[in-house]
């Protein structure tokens, strides 16, 4: 397996592993493709990382900025992140993340947050920060990771590519 930017010749392939990862999710309005076609238009794609495996994308990972409402400056969210579903389990998503926080932290980002499955993001450092929140979604569902010594605090909102129409 190897974990690399994101190529012109992925989009679809990121597409279709995105719509393929989240079809049965219970959480999820199968929109999750677009709003990754939307952060990539805006230009808001800062970090965006295909897992291939015999030359094929079998996973992919976006991070894009975030604003906080204290006006702290380098903060990211992490998602959507997406694994085939015949290759979910086997440390792909995993390495998606470790590598774009790692790469994040080698860029001075401030911090990240995600909004997910807590036990799944506490294996990578992430934590419940009373300190931050995101509107409309309950405490425990939203996560953050320090990445330097620069603190934040407030509400945090992501892209407008994630609140955008489904329309499309
Ligand atoms: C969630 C997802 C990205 C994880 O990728 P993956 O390649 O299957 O995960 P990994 O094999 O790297 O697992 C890493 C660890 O997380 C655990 N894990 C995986 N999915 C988990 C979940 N939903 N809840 C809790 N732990 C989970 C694994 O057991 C593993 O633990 P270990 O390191 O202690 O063995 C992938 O399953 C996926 O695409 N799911 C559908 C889309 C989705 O839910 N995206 C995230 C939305 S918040």
């Amino acid at each position: 397996m190897i974990i690399r930017p994101e190529g012109p010749a992925d989009v679809a392939a990121i597409r279709d592993v995105t719509i393929a990862a989240f079809k049965d999710h219970p959480h999820s309005d199968q929109t999750e493709h677009l709003i990754i076609d939307r952060l990539r238009q805006a230009g808001a794609l800062s970090i965006s990382l295909v897992a291939e495996v015999d030359g094929d994308v079998v996973g992919y990972i976006a991070f894009s900025p975030v604003a906080l409402s204290d006006g702290s400056e380098s903060w990211f969210g992490l998602g959507p992140v997406s694994i085939l579903p015949e290759c979910q389990g086997q440390g792909i998503g995993g390495a998606l993340i470790r590598q774009g926080l790692s790469m994040l932290r080698d860029q001075g980002a401030a911090g990240c947050v995600v909004m997910g499955e807590p036990d799944f993001y506490r294996k990578f450092g992430f934590r419940n920060d009373p300190q931050l929140a995101l509107k409309d979604c309950a405490p425990q569902y939203f996560l953050v990771q320090p990445l330097s010594s620069h603190g934040g605090s407030g509400m945090v909102s992501y892209n407008a590519a994630f609140y955008a129409g489904v329309d499309e």
